[in-house]
């Protein structure tokens, strides 16, 4: 089956700090299931600018499903059948890279996943035969390319490269771990980019991250990380995320649906 870019919508999943996308004018809302189960909240509908887009609140409205509880199948999914074919996962994220402090946006090209005991697939059950998706570029380029040049419009302080480290939480890491993290070549540090992104990647669809540094990680600064700081970051950076989202809607609605996907 063949889509007109205008008949999908862009799919949004809102982390911490983005529980409702304010700008976004809501034409509606619907709660829906799916065979994996529910999503973390119902899917709003609406528009940005003229871009068609579903909204997903990853932990919930209000915000109450820890990382490692997230039923990312059932958000994919949820997407997919609302007729979803590119995804921005926004993500607050801990910085590693000496670039890379409070109030950063990061639009990362690689990732390492350390999460475990996480459902990661939609290939398991009675299956005709074993899937290997390929996951070489586990970040859309065309949405990448689209997100970072937005974000040059933006004037928000921006990387476009970046490995995320997926780390299980919900605490945060020892300083020994992010120590670990970066000699593995991680530059951020977060809970919830994985297993979303394969999972998006195994129907099909663009996926793209959009991540807002909230502190320093472990160990990266001579202050152990609370809260205050966090919620210090995400005022300050969320602005230049909206920003981006906003300047980039048309462009990421344009793109035509990966062939996998149809
Ligand atoms: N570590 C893991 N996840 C995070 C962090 C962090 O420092 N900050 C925000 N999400």
């Amino acid at each position: 089956m063949t889509f007109s870019s205008a008949n999908h919508p862009v799919g949004i999943i809102g982390g911490t700090g983005l529980t409702t996308l304010s700008g976004l004018e809501i034409i509606g809302q619907q709660q829906v299931d799916t065979a994996w189960g529910s999503p973390s909240a119902g899917l709003v509908e609406g528009r940005l600018g003229d871009q068609p887009v579903i909204f997903l609140s990853r932990h919930g409205n209000p915000h109450r499903i820890p990382p490692h509880q997230v039923n990312y199948r059932a958000n994919i999914q949820a997407l997919f059948e609302a007729g979803v074919r590119t995804v921005v996962g926004v993500n607050a994220v801990g910085g590693i890279h000496r670039d890379m402090g409070p109030a950063h946006i990061v639009i990362p090209d690689q990732i390492i996943d350390y999460t475990w005991g996480r459902p990661s697939t939609f290939f398991e059950g009675e299956l005709d035969e074993v899937t290997h998706i390929d996951f070489t570029w586990p970040y859309d380029g065309d949405a990448r390319q689209i997100l970072t040049d937005a974000a040059g419009g933006s004037g928000a302080p921006f990387s476009d490269f970046g490995v995320y480290g997926a780390t299980q939480g919900p605490r945060l890491e020892t300083a020994a771990e992010i120590r670990r993290l970066e000699r593995d070549g991680c530059d951020l540090v977060g809970m919830t980019g994985m297993p979303e992104a394969v999972l998006a990647a195994e129907l099909g669809m663009r996926y793209v991250c959009l991540g807002l540094v909230v502190n320093w990680a472990a160990g990266k600064s001579e202050h152990i990380i609370t809260m205050a700081e966090i919620e210090e970051a995400i005022e300050k950076g969320m602005s230049g995320v909206k920003s981006i989202l906003e300047i980039s809607m048309a462009g990421l609605g344009e793109l035509t649906p990966l062939s996998r996907s149809s």
